[in-house]
């Protein structure tokens, strides 16, 4: 690594992320079906059919694994807490064994000296609660309250931070309109409601935690840079449609309590009633922002339906997932989001890493390239910080490598290997030269 501690404010914390359904095997520990495993077991939906039944086995293995992350000098470990393991149903009655589960998990991040910072929602939806229309159903927000204080009322007490819902966005526009997530939807209608329904969902979750005498809570959004593919006007509006429903719909949500017109050119006739109505509850305040961050898209015009464009392929390198590699994009996120949006509020990087093929050669994993990206973005993290961006985080995706959607257990992430076969985990380059960096 091209940095050290000593480069970033001595209150700078360093972490890595992964998310529940990703790495723990949702097939152990009584957790409940949920609308990842009926979409993975559909045809066509996700690479050979994978699926998180096993994935990195974090449930049986996570002491280990939380060494691997206290053996890189992190400060602070992000992960989330899976609805359908704490409750089975969606709703009613725990299940006690998933409580137990976060329970020694966030006493064990303790034990090490690590932060536990927790989302409560990284997209495993309990099943009987996708077939009440999931987050197309306004009652959404009302479960999600109720498991956010059944999972709190259990570790809120020692987690250090806490988020409601990982990227908004997937959530809504990629899994409803898209249909690249579950519950695999192309519909604009499902997409508007699901799109605000996140965001109410979002606004009680962080009213019911506050009520709980909670503290440093925030909302993680994602965010992409949108370049226009070409000189020409309809070029660059496009690019702005991209960035309006991608980057803006949501922070103008929680911190303005509107959407971009832009967005409601395509939206308007698709809102659940009321929805005016509902910016109280998502305006909920907050105390940190987290951005994750990955790439670039060149957006270009086309003459189909709203909105009527379309991604095409760009010249810089690229990672395994095809994602142009961009940096001066996350420092573009973090000036634009602290001057227009959250002036002054502790922001994180709270994703950002690569897909690469990373092969285990004689015990190794040679992975500079991941190294290589790590550094051009905290570099942007650090040009931020010199124009007075009050960057106060960054968290690397991801410790492990695992369940990566719909591109199944290819396309690795990690900082640790993982053999699928036999589960063993190998400590990369990036892994080691991190370790290296953030030695005090
Ligand atoms: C983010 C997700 C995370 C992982 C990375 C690569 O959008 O939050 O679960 O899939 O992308």
């Amino acid at each position: 690594m091209q940095f050290t501690r000593a480069d970033f404010p001595d209150d700078f914390l360093f972490g890595a992320a992964t998310s529940s359904y990703q790495i723990e095997g949702h097939g152990f520990g009584g957790a409940g079906p949920t609308h990842w495993d009926s979409f993975a077991a559909t045809p066509g939906n996700v690479v050979r059919a994978e699926n998180g039944a096993v994935a990195c086995d974090h449930y049986h293995r996570w002491a280990a694994d939380l060494d691997l992350l206290r053996g890189a000098n992190l400060d602070v470990y992000r992960f989330s807490t899976s609805w359908a393991r704490v409750l089975p149903e969606g709703t009613g009655t725990p299940n006690p064994e998933g409580l137990d589960f976060y329970d020694r998990l966030v006493d064990g991040l303790l034990e090490r000296g690590l932060k536990p910072a927790v989302t409560l929602y990284h997209w495993e939806l309990p099943a009987p609660l996708a077939d009440k229309g999931g987050w197309r159903n306004r009652d959404i927000a009302g479960h999600f309250a109720d498991f956010t204080e059944t999972i709190m009322g259990r570790i809120g007490d020692r987690v250090w931070s806490a988020a409601p819902i990982n990227e908004p966005w997937c959530v809504g526009w990629l899994s409803h309109f898209l249909g690249q997530h579950a519950p695999g939807m192309r519909d604009i209608r499902a997409t508007a409601r699901a799109m605000h329904h996140v965001l109410l969902a979002h606004g009680t979750a962080t009213q019911a935690m506050r009520a709980m005498g909670m503290t440093n809570l925030g909302a993680v959004c994602n965010f992409e840079f949108a370049a226009p593919a070409d000189q020409g006007a309809e070029a660059a509006r496009a690019a702005r449609l991209y960035d309006a429903y991608y980057n803006r719909f949501f922070l103008s949500g929680l911190f303005r309590g509107e959407y971009p017109d832009a967005v409601m050119e395509g939206f308007a006739p698709h809102m659940p009633a009321g929805w005016q109505d509902d910016f109280e509850v998502i305006r909920a305040p907050l105390d940190w922002l987290g951005l994750n961050y990955y790439t670039r898209k060149l957006i270009a015009p086309d003459a189909g339906a709203w909105p009527g464009h379309h991604e095409v392929a760009g010249p810089l390198p690229k990672t395994a997932m095809g994602w142009e590699i961009h940096p001066d994009g996350l420092l573009h996120f973090l000036t634009w989001v602290d001057r227009d949006f959250t002036r002054g509020l502790p922001l994180y990087v709270t994703e950002n890493g690569m897909a690469a093929p990373d092969l285990l050669r004689d015990g190794a994993v040679d992975d500079q390239p991941r190294i290589d990206y790590i550094d051009a973005h905290l570099a942007a993290v650090r040009q931020a910080l010199d124009l007075g961006v009050p960057v106060k985080g960054y968290f690397t995706w991801s410790l492990l490598d695992n369940y990566e959607w719909a591109l199944g257990y290819d396309k690795r992430f990690g900082l640790v290997h993982v053999d699928f076969d036999n589960l063993e985990r190998t400590p990369k380059a990036s892994y080691h030269a991190l370790a290296r960096a953030l030695a005090r």
